[in-house]
């Protein structure tokens, strides 16, 4: 077996990395979104502005067995390396995803990381079951549950069109006439993007993220248009509502959801949700995945069902949730290995 690094270049690599993975998808958790090949295949020479990435395939008898990307934030965060992958399921138990995590170990520490984390699909209570593997193999090397967040998904069309309205209603009565909701589909309108900046800069303060300690990341405009820059690149499109504040002019409330923008792809993925310290209470949370939720059904009718994952202890983002019919799936276990400086 042979470790080496994925050339985007590299069609048959590239298109072994993929069966891996989707063999893996329908192995451990045939519930959550597939891969998308489109986009696996454009992140891979398109990494995130504020993230170097590398990956790696292990090779056995010329195929592909496993596949692992690394991520190293390059901004701030530079204590922290994390990493993905998966083995085949028909070459497990064999030590490949041993070395493969060796390699990812001896390559953060090399870039000067210190903290290193994995994620793996864990079952939940009233979600389905999932295999124990990813949990026992991470422990075994020497890497300690950090945080869990739950996956949950809704059908587009969850909620009763009379219950929806009425919870509309409520929403836009208790959040008054002191916020202009605004919405789009694509790249944030360019008069908003030093505002979008600010609030984004501050969601690593907001969310709850257990024992990984994380700083929170500055996002300047210039970051924000790169980061839409790589959205569209992986063939994603972004559905956006806001809610800015009469009072200041400020965007003081966001929530988006992605999609392939490929007509077929059936599920969407929820970003990031977040209402200002300030402005919360007024049921501005709800009122924007509603009118988000809308927007998305009327222009991309191939939509099936959203996907979000909340820290387990989000217990007002859960709430809004599973007000808006979210059900649980399963969860995601972050495990985290801390080394010397
Ligand atoms: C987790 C995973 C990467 C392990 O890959 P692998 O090549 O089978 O792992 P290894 O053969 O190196 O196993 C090393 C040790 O992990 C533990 N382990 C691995 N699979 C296990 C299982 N099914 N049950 C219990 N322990 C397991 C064992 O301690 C094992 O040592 P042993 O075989 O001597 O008992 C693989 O099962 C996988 O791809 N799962 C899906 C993706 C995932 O959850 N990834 C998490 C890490 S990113």
């Amino acid at each position: 077996m042979e470790i080496i690094e994925l050339d985007p270049a590299d069609g048959d690599l590239v298109s072994g990395a993929y069966d891996v993975m989707v063999a893996s998808h329908k192995a451990d958790h045939p519930e959550n979104p597939a891969p998308h090949r489109g986009s696996f295949v454009a992140g891979l020479s398109y990494p995130p502005p504020d993230q170097d990435e590398a990956h790696f395939v292990a090779v056995e008898d010329g195929r592909v067995v496993a596949t692992m990307g690394i991520g190293l934030p390059n901004r701030s965060n530079l204590h922290f390396g994390w990493a993905w992958g998966s083995v085949h399921p028909e070459h497990r138990r064999k030590g490949i995803g041993s070395a493969l995590l060796e390699h990812f170990i001896a390559y953060a520490r090399e870039h000067g990381r210190t903290e290193l984390t994995l994620d793996t699909h864990m079952a939940w209570e009233n979600g389905v079951e999932r295999a124990k593997a990813g949990r026992s193999f991470l422990e075994k090397h020497g890497f300690k549950l950090a945080l869990t967040t739950i996956n949950r998904s809704c059908a587009v069309d969850a909620l009763a069109a009379d219950t929806e309205q009425a919870l509309l209603d409520k929403a836009r009565a208790a959040a008054g006439d002191d916020y202009e909701i605004i919405s789009w589909i694509g790249r944030t309108p360019e008069e908003l993007v030093e505002t979008m900046a600010r609030i984004d800069s501050t969601i690593l303060a907001e969310v709850p993220l257990g024992d990984l300690e994380l700083e929170p990341e500055t996002i300047d405009a210039e970051l924000k248009r790169a980061k839409q820059d790589r959205t569209e690149a992986m063939g994603l499109k972004v559905v956006q509502t806001v809610a800015r504040y009469r009072g200041s002019g400020e965007v003081v409330a966001n929530t988006c959801v992605f999609l392939h923008d490929d007509g077929e792809f059936p599920d969407a993925y929820q970003g990031i949700t977040i209402v200002d310290k300030d402005h919360r209470g007024h049921r501005l949370g709800l009122l924007l995945k509603l009118e988000n939720l809308r927007l998305l059904r009327e222009n991309f009718p191939h939509l099936r069902a959203i996907w979000t994952d909340n820290a387990d202890v989000n217990a007002p983002m859960i709430d809004i949730n599973v007000t808006l019919g979210y059900e649980i799936v399963d969860a995601n276990g972050e495990f985290l290995r801390k080394f010397e400086a």
